[in-house]
């Protein structure tokens, strides 16, 4: 449902995350498959805003575009050169949302926990109460560095303090700044405008806007908040806690379209991971990005999916390794320690332990002994394997690519292929077998002599 008035959205994005210790600006590392950006993108996303700005740092120009281009909004990225606060940070969207109607929402890009509904319920809310100023509030215990919310006897907001800045008696209130900032567009960059740096930090800050907001006879408001959908990403540590929370969320979700997990918690999924009601997975299974399974399947303990597509009634594992490219149609079995990678097995296809498909088409029913590997790759180059409907590799078999096995073939076990099995041939490159009966004891007394006779020679 579409918002009373337009929205606009300005998402932070340029701090420096020293905290992270790391090469890679703070909002590009990921959690579950996904950037910190990308899952405040995808919240904001569902709110389908008139306009989008992302304002990214210097060092981040390049790959924000990259994160963005998947996005159904129009969006425009704007550079903070000078990390000179959140006010300052906003301005940067001056250009961006110029023009622009209705109501700005101001967040920021380190906080992946915030849904598309608890957003949409605080600007509605706003939106309802006609105020020019809102922001989301929460109480704790421990308010520690959040910014203050000092409400007057109505219970709108007059200012937020800084931690940095308030006097002892302001630190000692418990209603906290949430950091979600809206605004109705005509008032925002105004009072953004005649915000000043003249603060402990030394910044131009957003929160300054609500004392303005109240100087200028404006209708300000405080939304209460969850607060753990608010949490922020400002270490390693804090990264891994948004992590759990995201790998809770992804498994009740999927566990409550039918899935069935053994022991959920050590299930690792990704943000776009699909799997198809009455699946069982089993535990320590990993999904990278990409990932499709249908309906029925057994994912069997410890196995290891990315970008792989899986039809119904398929079996995984254990341990086995989808990889990219991988596509297998309805009941095919994949056992323990097989690989598979840009390969495609057919309806009912088996690869039941210790293989290696890659590069390779696959057709239906055909059974792929112990230690059948696809020699693809010649050092320089990848070459294809096609084996046909129903055909049969022994065990311990090398094919070598380019490579056609025909429809219903046997290649016999330990054989190395490097030409073209027509149809319903048997073929086998194994060598010969010869046997001499009684001769090991023989052979044995030969080598002793020899060994004994070097020995005399050598004492002498
Ligand atoms: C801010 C609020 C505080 C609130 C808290 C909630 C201000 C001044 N204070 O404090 O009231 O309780 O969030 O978490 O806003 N950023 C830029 N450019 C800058 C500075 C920051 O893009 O120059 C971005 C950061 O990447 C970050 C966000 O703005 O995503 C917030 O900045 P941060 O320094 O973390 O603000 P807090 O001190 O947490
Ligand atoms: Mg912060």
């Amino acid at each position: 449902m579409p918002f009373s008035h337009p929205l606009n959205v300005v998402i932070l994005a340029a701090g420096k995350g020293t905290r992270m210790k790391s090469a890679t600006p703070k909002v590009f590392h990921s959690a579950a498959g996904r950037s910190l950006l990308g899952w405040v993108l995808a919240a904001v996303d569902g709110l389908k805003p008139e306009r989008l700005a992302v304002i990214v740092g210097p060092e981040a120009e390049t790959v924000s575009a990259a994160e963005l281009d998947e996005r159904s909004t129009d969006f425009s990225i704007a550079v903070q050169h000078e990390r000179k606060g959140t006010g300052h940070a906003t301005m940067q969207a001056t250009e961006a949302l110029s023009g622009a109607t209705g109501y700005t929402l101001v967040l920021y890009a380190d906080t992946p926990l915030v849904t598309t509904e608890a957003l949409r319920a605080f600007i509605q809310d706003t939106m309802d109460d006609k105020a020019d100023v809102a922001m989301t509030v929460f109480e704790t215990a421990e308010p520690g560095r959040y910014g203050r919310v000092i409400l007057d006897a109505q219970g709108r907001p007059l200012e937020i303090v800084e931690a940095k800045d308030a006097t002892p008696e302001q630190l000692s209130q418990t209603l906290c700044n949430g950091g979600l900032m809206l605004a109705r567009n005509e008032v925002l960059f105004d009072l953004l405008g005649q915000t000043n740096d003249q603060n402990a930090a030394g910044e131009f800050y957003i929160t300054d806007i609500v004392a303005l907001a109240r100087k200028a006879n404006l209708r300000t408001r405080a939304s209460m908040f969850d607060q753990t959908l608010l949490a922020g990403v400002n270490s390693r540590a804090e990264l891994a806690a948004v992590e759990a929370v995201l790998q809770q969320r992804l498994r009740a979700a999927m566990m409550d379209g039918g899935v069935t997990m053994v022991a959920p918690e050590t299930v690792t999924l990704c943000y776009d991971t699909e799997v198809g009601a009455d699946t069982v997975i089993e535990p320590n299974v990993f999904f990278g990005p990409g990932v499709r399974v249908g309906a029925g399947c057994r994912l069997r303990a410890g196995s290891y999916f990315e970008g792989a597509e899986v039809g119904a009634s398929v079996i995984v594992g254990p341990m086995a390794r989808l990889r990219e490219g991988t596509v297998l149609d309805d009941a095919v079995k994949v056992g323990n320690f097989v690989e598979i990678k840009k390969a495609h097995l057919a309806e009912g296809a088996k690869a039941p332990h210790l293989t290696y498909v890659g590069d390779a088409d696959v057709g239906a029913r055909a059974n792929l002994g112990a230690g059948t590997i696809t020699c693809n790759y010649d050092g320089v180059n990848k070459h294809r394997t096609v084996i046909g409907k129903g055909a049969f590799i022994g065990s311990n078999s090398a094919l070598v690519a380019p490579v056609a096995i025909g429809d219903g073939a046997l290649v016999g076990a330990g054989s190395t292929i490097t030409e073209d099995v027509p149809a319903d041939a048997i073929v086998t490159t194994r060598g010969t077998t010869k046997t001499k009966t009684a001769a090991a004891e023989r052979y044995r007394d030969r080598l002793r002599t020899i060994k004994a006779r070097k020995q005399a020679a050598e004492r002498k």
